[in-house]
């Protein structure tokens, strides 16, 4: 595929997954979406979408996870093409190649990047010269988190989450992510989380970010990050998948500083105190069992970025 890819000219865009250190949900709103206050957070692991022209609308998945993921014209990434090219009156169709790293349906986000790293790359294809802000207004359509993978860093997200606000940060953080090889859909999450506050009676509040996790950042010290991360959707998650609660436990007790549901999961996030922790972290999880596969990353990173600029041979 490679070769064929670069015999024509192409863009390379690469766009990291998220984890969210903090997770605030409110009711549902009256179009079905969750009011948010959440904290984001670009981290390494990455997928690479290639474009080319085509003579029709393509998308084709390789990578360690592309298992499961549609190449039919339900694909985020053919979505944001199209959607972008109609926007802008574009009758170029390209053909579509995502190099997949990030898990599918695990709640990093993946194919959020897999849009946001199609919208830069067809920006830069078709020669559009969009802003990052006229890109994120596309973004927004295709998907809640799709915004912040255009931003990448650390953010804050409001509204359903596509309202980014950069958020002030020092240090790198050190994260082992515990996947799941089956995923967990999002609406699934989000609807048991309302069934079970209407079981108990509980109104959300409206959603609001916590004083003590953006000092906590400001610090730069993962000590002092791990007890104030927070995921409104973790108990939701863990109703729907009760084996990620054994998976934490073996986390902490392998000395992890925290260890949450990321996103909507069910991949679980751990935060570990430095790099040595991270690979100890790692190798004890898959060691003890619980988990197959383990990934390791560091964030803040950049959102999606361009690698590989055209060329003609
Ligand atoms: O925006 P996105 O396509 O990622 O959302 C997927 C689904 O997740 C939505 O259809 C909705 O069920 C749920 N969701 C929500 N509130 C949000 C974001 C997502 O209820 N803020």
């Amino acid at each position: 595929m490679t070769s064929a890819i670069l015999s024509a000219p192409s863009v390379s865009v690469r766009a990291p997954a998220k984890v969210n250190l903090e997770l605030r949900v409110g009711p549902p709103r009256p179009d079905g979406f969750h009011p948010l206050a959440t904290v984001y957070q670009a981290v390494s692991l990455f997928d690479q979408v290639t474009i080319r022209a085509g003579d029709d609308w393509s998308v084709e998945i390789s990578g360690s996870r592309a298992l499961g993921v549609p190449a039919d014209e339900t694909n985020l990434a053919l979505r944001a093409a199209r959607l972008l090219a109609e926007r802008h009156d574009i009758d170029e169709p390209v053909e579509i190649f995502i190099d997949k790293e990030i898990p599918v349906a695990g709640g990093m986000a993946g194919g959020s990047a897999d849009a946001a790293a199609t919208l830069v790359a067809c920006d830069w294809f078709w020669d559009l010269g969009l802003s990052k802000e006229e890109l994120a207004t596309v973004a927004a359509e295709l998907g809640s988190d799709v915004p912040f993978l255009l931003h990448g860093g650390t953010a804050l997200g409001t509204g359903r989450g596509e309202i980014i606000t950069p958020v002030l940060t020092r240090g790198t953080y050190h994260w082992v992510f515990a996947p799941s090889d089956i995923g967990l859909s999002t609406p699934d999450v989000y609807r048991q989380f309302d069934e079970h506050n209407e079981a108990v009676g509980f109104t959300p509040p409206e959603p609001a970010s916590s004083p003590a996790l953006m000092a906590a950042l400001m610090s730069g010290n993962p000590e002092q990050l791990a007890p104030v991360l927070m995921n409104d959707l973790e108990g939701s998650a863990i109703d729907l998948r009760p084996e990620l609660e054994e998976i934490i436990v073996e986390g902490r007790h392998l000395g992890a500083l925290a260890g949450i549901v990321s996103g909507s999961g069910p991949t679980i996030a751990f935060l570990a105190a430095d790099h040595e922790s991270a690979i100890d972290l790692a190798v004890g999880l898959t060691a003890t069992g619980v988990v197959t596969d383990t990934y390791r990353a560091t964030g803040p990173v950049p959102g999606a970025t361009i690698r590989g600029v055209p060329r003609v041979d």
